[in-house]
């Protein structure tokens, strides 16, 4: 019998169900997922993964490159191997040379048309239009539907592409592009995109003249692709401010290029917020700081105790976080990949916040699994109102996206009692070894299959 039946038959006595191997989630399927136990305090030392968003652009990048791309600190999750597909589905050599190092070589007779399947799995695959665009001036793609954050389209990306002198068209379910000679332009973003800001960089190396995107985005990720593309020979400068300026080259070098990946600036906020729940005391290691000072000022406000290194930081928290209001930004401002997570600490806070998403049309689908486990949220429109509660209880749970899925893990830390959290498949697309480095820190926490 299981925990949840042992309680129902303490609360209403009598026998729950006859066993007939079905789980209270429905019929039984072998399903892996986390079970952890709440209560332990955070302690110790962990450090994050390369950056999931940044590698992801770096590989596609690669197909730019006429020889050998080494990208190292690069994470073992599943929308690496996504893509990994992807580049491979296009053409290109794509190896592990060791736990933490992949080998891209493009051919020079590329494909134009990625999977579409793994399109449909990832949207980042969108990034391969502008390398390819670049390289072989065509590209076909399965039009990326919206996901479960909300509407993800495009448009942004395929004006971009047209400014710089490329004939778009979409036609049932497909985005066609081809130019047959990219010209330097002025753009300027409706909304500072990121994966448009990356697609149109990647388009506009090897166009004639300048370009200059105005209103771009500014996340770090960025200026890990303008540096990229300069080790390939492009001429990119700006990035990491809202305007980029691109000198368009005849060609890329043909050298070699081996570079290393930025931490995870969302899995350090990831591991902070863990500690901030648990009343712990953790240091997140090699990382960048300033890649998560919008967090640090926000935790800092709540109630913990954080000391900056040079190349890692120190969370002290106490046993029960202030309330605080909290308004998602494009960068510098508050992350919309922590908004989940912030708001799963916020559930035990001392009084009532609002968290406010500014990127995203509908990042809170998650709320109903937290409000399951006993805290008080009410979402209107683009905000959550989120009355905090002494402590939650531990329940089954789905993770409905990837941040969704660290908030249920955070809030599960912390809950009295188990909480089991379906929907790994979303968790492990952009977190490596979650559940190992939480246990590193003394989390009670363990992967099982059902
Ligand atoms: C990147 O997505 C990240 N993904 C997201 O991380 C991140 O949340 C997002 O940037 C914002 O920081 C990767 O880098 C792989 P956007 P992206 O284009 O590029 C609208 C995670 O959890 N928009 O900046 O798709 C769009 O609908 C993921 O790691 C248009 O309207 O984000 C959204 O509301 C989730 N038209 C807003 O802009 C367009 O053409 C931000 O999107 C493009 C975007």
């Amino acid at each position: 019998m299981t925990d949840y039946n042992r309680r129902a038959v303490e609360l209403l006595g009598g026998k729950p169900m006859v066993d007939l191997g079905v789980t209270e989630a429905g019929i039984q399927k072998a399903v892996e997922r986390l079970k952890i136990v709440g209560g332990n305090r955070l302690r110790g030392s962990v450090s994050p993964s390369g950056a999931k968003n940044a590698v992801l652009k770096l590989m596609t990048a690669s197909l730019s490159a006429h020889n050998l791309c080494i990208i190292r600190n690069v994470p073992r999750i599943r929308d690496v191997e996504t893509m990994i597909g992807v580049l491979r589905g296009l053409g290109a050599e794509v190896n592990w040379e060791d736990e933490t190092v992949l080998a891209i070589k493009a051919p020079n007779d590329l494909g134009f048309c990625a999977p579409d399947e793994l399109v449909r799995e990832m949207r980042a695959s969108v990034q391969v239009m502008g390398p390819l665009l670049s390289r072989n001036g065509r590209v076909k793609l399965f039009q990326p539907g919206g996901c479960v954050i909300g509407q993800r389209p495009i448009d942004l990306h395929l004006k971009g592409f047209q400014a710089l002198g490329a004939e778009v068209v979409e036609d049932h379910g497909y985005v066609y592009v081809q130019a047959k000679k990219l010209r330097g332009a002025e753009i300027h973003l409706d909304f500072p995109s990121v994966g448009a800001t990356e697609n149109i960089m990647a388009a506009a190396i090897v166009a004639e003249g300048t370009t200059v995107i105005r209103n771009a985005a500014k996340e770090p990720e960025i200026i890990e692709e303008q540096n990229f593309y300069n080790r390939l020979g492009a001429r990119i400068r700006g990035a990491g401010t809202d305007t980029i300026r691109i000198e368009g080259v005849p060609r890329l070098y043909d050298r070699e290029i081996d570079y290393t990946v930025i931490p995870d600036r969302i899995e350090t906020g990831t591991f902070m917020i863990a500690t901030a729940i648990t009343g712990g005391d953790v240091t997140v290691a090699d990382i960048i700081p300033e890649h998560v000072e919008a967090l640090i000022s926000k935790l800092r406000e709540v109630g913990n105790y954080i000391e900056i290194g040079e190349d890692w930081l120190r969370i002290v928290a106490p046993n029960r976080v202030k309330a605080a209001d909290v308004t998602v930004l494009t960068h510098p401002g508050f992350p919309t990949d922590l908004q989940p997570q912030i708001t799963a600490l916020l559930t035990i806070a001392q009084g009532t916040s609002v968290i406010t998403e500014n990127v995203f049309g509908s990042r809170f689908r998650y709320v109903d699994e937290l409000v399951r486990m006993g805290a008080m949220i009410r979402v209107e429109s683009r905000s959550a109102i989120v009355k905090g509660v002494e402590n939650l209880s531990g329940a089954m749970v789905f993770a409905p996206d990837l941040r969704a899925g660290a908030a249920l893990v955070i809030v599960g830390l912390r809950a009295e009692g188990i909480t089991v959290i379906e929907g790994l498949q979303y968790l492990d697309r952009g977190y490596e070894r979650f559940e190992q480095k939480l246990a590193g820190l003394g989390a009670d926490i363990v992967r099982d299959r059902i």
